[in-house]
């Protein structure tokens, strides 16, 4: 094979920064709940030299575009002609102020990138964009700090910096990846642990195709919406601090308080936790029928109850449940367009993405790009 670095330049700073699938676990991190994610075999590959000064270069082999910013405009969010930056160059932008928020040197820096990461899909491109550029300001700037505390700063920085109130999930994933395990991540504690994943099992990514330009702002209303949550239902549970705090029983006591729309939100949080903790269970037994089960239900639950899927994904999940192999199916990541993930009998997996390619097209009239991944360890710099 090919080295997949060849395009990019021959410079010293080479890094690889996954994505993420998650697989249960949806719409909790940032109600300091536990998720199930996995870092996954598609990648941001950026390599990149230091600079005597200021100045950030970036070229997207991808996208076909560069952008040049300098450090002391950071506040400005300006590029070096002074336009507003937009769209992709907040992310690695946001990374140089975070790191310099949090009182780390940057450095101007050229870098070229490429990725077979698809933008938009769910799959946190982003998070493996900041990653990617902030191992490589660590390297330039020769300080070192955790995995965690980078991937809190880039969660700082999509957050403050491009507007998204994301939670910590998907930099979690990027930067602490385990080959062939899934990660089971405590957002509210930090805890976490490399659970294997059923080894006669594969994980099947199903993008439908659909992207939502206004995924941001439907994520921000419901982060919102769960906030209301938590504020009614103080009036009746003085200590509630989350959505974690709360469980099934106290819900249907006590939410008569919330609006039925967010009553909805809240029984989501409440039960999706339930299912990852139940998930980890199926793990450990190597059950992966029983965990395809709380996929399917946690699909359910995010159509009906947290309201984020569309017509495309809940049709490429029940075309999915009904295809010999299948254990389950489910949106993954914030919803609204995006991809499904699938686990699939090995054997079966083949004929499982040529039926639900067909199924799709029948049923949609459109093209879904549908693959295996496997999962992958987490960004880090070529040959650490
Ligand atoms: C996006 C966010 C994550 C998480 C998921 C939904 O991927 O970046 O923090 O909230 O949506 O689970």
């Amino acid at each position: 094979m090919s080295d997949p670095f060849e395009q990019l330049p021959d410079w010293e700073i080479r890094v690889i920064s996954p994505g993420r699938v998650n697989l249960l676990g949806e719409h909790v991190d940032y109600n300091q709940g536990m998720v199930l994610p996995i870092a996954i075999d598609r990648f941001v590959r950026l390599a990149a030299r230091p600079r005597a000064d200021d100045l950030v270069t970036i070229e997207s082999l991808d996208l076909k575009s560069r952008l040049q910013f300098k450090l002391e405009d950071l506040d400005q969010r300006v590029d070096a002609q002074g336009k507003a930056l937009a769209g992709w160059a907040l992310y690695p932008a946001g990374v140089a102020w975070a790191l310099r928020a949090g009182g780390l040197e940057v450095r101007g820096l050229d870098a070229v990138l490429a990725s077979d990461l698809p933008i938009g899909a769910g799959l946190s491109s982003s998070a493996a964009l900041e990653l990617a550029f902030a191992l490589a300001w660590q390297a330039a700037g020769g300080w070192q700090l955790e995995r965690m505390a980078l991937a809190q700063l880039c969660q700082r920085a999509e957050n403050a910096y491009a507007g998204v109130a994301c939670g910590l999930m998907d930099q979690f994933a990027c930067a602490h990846g385990v080959a062939r395990h899934a990660l089971y991540f405590d957002t509210r504690s930090l805890q976490w642990q490399p659970l294997p994943m059923p080894p006669d099992s594969a994980v099947v990514i199903a993008d439908s195709g659909m992207r939502r330009q206004l995924a941001a702002s439907g994520y921000n209303q419901r982060r919102a919406e769960c906030e209301q949550a938590v504020s009614l239902l103080r009036t009746r549970l003085p200590d509630l601090r989350s959505l974690r705090d709360l469980n099934a029983a106290q819900l249907d006591e006590y939410g008569d308080c919330l609006p039925p729309e967010i009553r909805k939100r809240a029984r989501h949080v409440v039960e999706e936790i339930a299912r990852v903790q139940q998930a980890c269970f199926c793990l450990v037994q190597d059950d992966a029928a029983g965990f395809g089960r709380l996929m399917a239900a946690g699909h359910a639950s995010l159509r009906d109850l947290f309201e984020v899927s569309l017509p495309e994904l809940d049709g490429l999940v029940e075309a999915a449940l009904s295809i010999e192999g299948c254990h389950g199916a489910r949106l993954t990541g914030a919803g609204f367009g995006g991809c499904t993930v699938n686990l699939v009998a090995r054997h079966a997996a083949v004929d499982f993405m040529n039926t639900l390619e067909k199924r799709y097209q029948q049923d949609f009239g459109r093209q879904a790009l549908i693959y295996c991944c496997q999962p992958s360890r987490g960004a880090h710099l070529l040959g650490t």
